[in-house]
């Protein structure tokens, strides 16, 4: 009858049994199809109800590498361009896994000195390499979601002490419905939370000029000034998900501060515009937000699940998220307590894996990566640009490159069709791993670079697949 205590010696050899596979799969990873063909049925085979007895920790852990790894999508690898995919740098993943071998909890001081001093000067680091302001408060999460929750349930309590009331101490009710307003770059996560948050996601009011959701900066304006003063909640987007554009974060700042409202900034991805000089400008005014999130595991490149909210006032992370019981320990200053300001209490240390990224390649690491992702995403779209059967329908300003087939002889109204089959077609063969999404009306393809890995070469495998499998979608059609 395995007992994990009949274990206690056996953690080096089933450390060295994860090591080895982990080893081997790191030496052919930048070159693995980012999905083997078998990994669906890999999958299925877990499969079964719980064990009575159990096979023993050698015997579990030797199943769940060797179908653990064909199972996997290779989404650390370079060509894994679904989504905003980060990798885990080299010095992220090794600190992660010491954080799981430690395996604090970074809820309190007491619990983890290690985890909340880490915590702390990640934060610091944080606001520094995105430039913004040291004053701030903050906080790490699982992601940007929960960035984005943590920092509209701090909006949420800036918007009842503006009527008198403490929300986390007495709710809603009573109250009016909380305005927010934003573009349709709007992501879907911030909707996510404000359902959570009880504000009502089909409340946010979407003003936009035209079908990709640009900004319709007069119109936000007159409602602002319809609510008469009232506050509000402004949500701007700093990198659209589908084309990575751009709300005008400096000009939503000063509508907000002249109409006194809240300016929520979610930049998961394109917070990290401001890491470099060529194109901070399209983030120029989070400074003035009152909140900006990002996300840890995407442009980071730490492992998941990571990501972090920034308040301007960051008593009210404390006034939400504190709590107290007779056998938790008052916050002592300098000794900070972030299950006091976050949602739960109990959490993994993942600022081992943060500062140790930040201390291993530094300001100057993460600017030639945000860089050299930003060169790759133009030099896509320049080969779209040029490439007859393919059709850019955003110019890429950052990582993003949103484009579709569009060769001869399809008509218009296939081409939707024609974009989706072929995205499912993409996936399903492996090489290269983008879906569809819809922009401005269309459904379009919209690879993301965000992985350290990635290399002009794997960029260059693009249009060429995609390509060879579109060709062989459109030629029975036009044989029929
Ligand atoms: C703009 C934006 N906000 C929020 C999110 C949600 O991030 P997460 O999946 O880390 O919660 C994403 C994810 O792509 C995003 O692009």
């Amino acid at each position: 009858m395995p007992d994990p205590l009949s274990d206690h010696d056996r953690i080096p050899a089933l450390l060295a049994q994860v090591g080895e596979t982990v080893n081997r799969y790191f030496a052919r990873l930048d070159e693995l199809p980012v999905r083997s063909p078998e990994s669906e049925a890999a999958a299925g085979r877990f499969i079964g109800a719980l064990p009575e007895e159990g096979e023993g920790s050698a015997a579990a852990l030797t199943r769940l590498l060797a179908e653990g790894v064909e199972a996997a999508t290779r989404s650390a690898g370079p060509r894994f361009f679904h989504f905003v995919t980060g990798g885990s740098t080299p010095a992220a993943l090794a600190a992660d896994w010491f954080a799981s071998a430690l395996d604090n909890n970074a809820g309190l001081w007491v619990s983890s000195p290690l985890g909340s001093r880490l915590e702390q000067l990640a934060l610091e680091w944080l606001k520094d390499l995105l430039q913004l302001p040291a004053s701030w408060g903050g906080v790490l999460t699982t992601g940007a979601t929960m960035a984005n929750f943590t920092a509209l349930a701090a909006a949420r309590q800036w918007w009842g002490q503006q009527q008198g009331v403490n929300i986390a101490e007495q709710g809603m009710s009573g109250l009016p419905a909380l305005p927010v307003l934003t573009s349709g770059f709007v992501h879907a996560s911030v909707r996510k939370a404000l359902g959570m948050l009880g504000i009502g996601h089909a409340r946010v009011q979407v003003f936009s000029r035209d079908p990709s959701g640009r900004v319709d900066l007069e119109n936000l304006e007159r409602a602002l000034r319809e609510h008469r003063g009232a506050p509000a909640i402004v949500v701007a987007t700093a990198g659209e998900v589908n084309a990575g554009g751009f709300d005008p974060i400096d000009r939503l700042a000063s509508l907000a501060y002249r109409h006194h409202a809240w300016l929520h900034v979610d930049g998961a991805f394109g917070l990290f515009a401001r890491v470099s000089p060529m194109t901070a400008e399209l983030a120029r005014g989070v400074e003035l937000a009152d909140s900006a999130i990002a996300d840890g595991h995407k442009w980071l490149n730490v492992p998941y699940d990571c990501g972090f909210g920034f308040v301007r006032d960051g008593r009210l992370l404390h006034e939400v998220f504190g709590l107290s019981a007779p056998y938790f320990p008052a916050a002592v200053a300098d000794h900070p307590d972030y299950g006091y300001l976050a949602p739960e209490m109990s959490r993994r240390a993942r600022a081992l894996a943060v500062w140790a990224t930040l201390a291993a390649y530094g300001r100057s690491g993460y600017r030639s990566l945000v860089e050299r992702h930003i060169r790759l995403a133009r030099q896509l779209g320049d080969q779209v640009l040029a490439a007859p059967d393919f059709e850019l329908l955003e110019e890429p300003r950052l990582n993003v490159v949103c484009f579709r087939y569009r060769p001869d002889g399809v008509p218009d109204t296939s081409l939707d069709d024609l974009n989706r089959r072929l995205g499912q077609a993409v996936i399903d063969d492996g090489r290269i791993y983008f879906g569809t999404t819809v922009y401005a009306g269309k459904v379009a393809f919209r690879p993301a670079i965000a992985n350290w890995r990635t290399t002009q070469a794997d960029v260059d495998l693009v249009l060429p697949i995609t390509r060879e499998l579109g060709a062989r979608l459109v030629s029975p059609a036009r044989a029929s």
